[in-house]
């Protein structure tokens, strides 16, 4: 489908209106693009069963074609259809976290074409718990792959503002419902391997996976230890530079007075020599570095969720403020901190250990 310009659709996120989602639709089964809020970030989906569809995707992001899309789907028998041999942890996660933040690798079912997979042999999967999502999905009635709608490398898209200024041109539609909820992507969990793997750490955390399986690992990636070069990545999307804004992010990390310190007299180093600096801070910590720099809060350093919510908005407002640089705290990686973490390791050019 060519494109001709980008529609935006405004809808209620708790009851989207049913002839918006069939307009979209429409253009889902046409083999065209239409952006739509998730509990998490806004994705950019096509028709997952349309190789010419999904290929669209990848040319509107600007993506590497060997990195693979998640499957998005309204029920478990879109599910069960698109695996060949469902693992036997699959079931039990999907009853307790579906419809939600986690994305289940299995082994691929015939039919499902390698656009979606980037060649692998295997398929992320997952339920979306957003009512947009969901309908759109289930009025398509095709699983719709979704990458998150931003341009390639760039942060993920937590409003349709975001997608539009990333997008505009490039999509056929977007649906505008709103703030997605979490800020953050799904949890990307493989269960092809003999120990259920988190590739990315996301809305579902590491402590809740513990909770329900008997072993859950965590990739070594998603702690931010460098691959080598001879290393292949598990989950192919863990090679590329992510996240990032346009100026470069310096992360610090450590006990939270050093941390200070140290980010403060970087600051200051940086100011003197003209650059223009902005710091990502909390509420607690704001207050303690001196004048001068642009200052942008995530949240309350004890509610990790806060930053969760806010981090990519934070990043994208930096870009308008037209700082030189970026100097962000870091926090805890318990709960959905490490999901936090692993995407300011990723946005970051430089990590300073306090
Ligand atoms: O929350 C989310 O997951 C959002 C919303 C839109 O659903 N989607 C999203 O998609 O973040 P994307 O494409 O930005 O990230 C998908 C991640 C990538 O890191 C990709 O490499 C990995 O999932 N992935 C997809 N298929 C895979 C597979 N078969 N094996 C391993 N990793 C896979
Ligand atoms: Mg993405």
């Amino acid at each position: 489908m060519k494109n001709t310009g980008t529609r935006v659709w405004q809808l209620d996120p708790d009851r989207p209106d049913p002839e918006i989602i069939s307009r979209a639709a429409e253009i889902i089964k046409k083999g065209g693009l239409v952006a739509f809020p998730t509990e998490t970030v806004y994705g950019l989906g096509a028709n997952g069963l349309d190789g010419e569809a999904v290929a669209g995707i990848y040319r509107a992001k600007g993506r590497p074609s060997d990195n693979p899309l998640i499957l998005h789907v309204a029920d478990l028998d879109m599910a069960n259809r698109l695996s060949r041999n469902l693992p036997p942890q699959a079931p039990l996660l999907m009853e307790k976290f579906w419809p939600g933040p986690l994305t289940l690798v299995v082994p691929k079912a015939g039919g499902i074409p390698q656009q979606v997979t980037g060649g692998l042999d295997t398929v992320a999967v997952r339920m979306p718990g957003h009512p947009v999502a969901l309908a759109l999905i289930k009025a398509a009635g095709v699983p719709i792959a979704a990458p998150s709608a931003n341009r390639s490398g760039r942060p993920s898209p937590t409003t349709a503002d975001h997608v539009l200024a990333d997008l505009e041109g490039r999509v056929d539609a977007i649906l505008d419902g709103g703030s997605a909820g979490l800020g953050l992507e799904s949890t990307v969990l493989d269960l092809t391997g003999p120990c259920p793997i988190i590739l990315r750490p996301g809305g579902v955390t590491y402590e809740q996976l513990a909770g329900v399986l008997k072993e859950v690992a965590i990739d070594r990636s998603v702690l931010g230890e460098k691959l080598s070069k001879e290393q292949v990545p598990r989950s192919p999307g863990m090679k590329y530079i992510h996240y990032a804004p346009a100026a470069p992010v310096i992360l610090f990390e450590g006990e939270p007075e050093k941390v200070r310190q140290a980010l403060s007299r970087r600051a200051a180093e940086l100011s003197a020599r003209g650059k223009r600096v902005g710091i990502l801070a909390t509420e607690e910590t704001a207050a303690g570095y001196a004048g001068g720099a642009k200052i942008l809060t995530m949240g309350r350093r004890k509610n990790p969720a806060d930053a969760a919510a806010l981090l990519f908005g934070r990043l994208r407002q930096f870009d308008q403020l037209q700082v030189d640089v970026i100097l962000a705290e870091g926090m805890e990686t318990r709960g959905i901190g490490l999901a936090v973490m692993n995407r300011l390791r990723r946005a970051a050019s430089e990590i300073v250990k306090c």
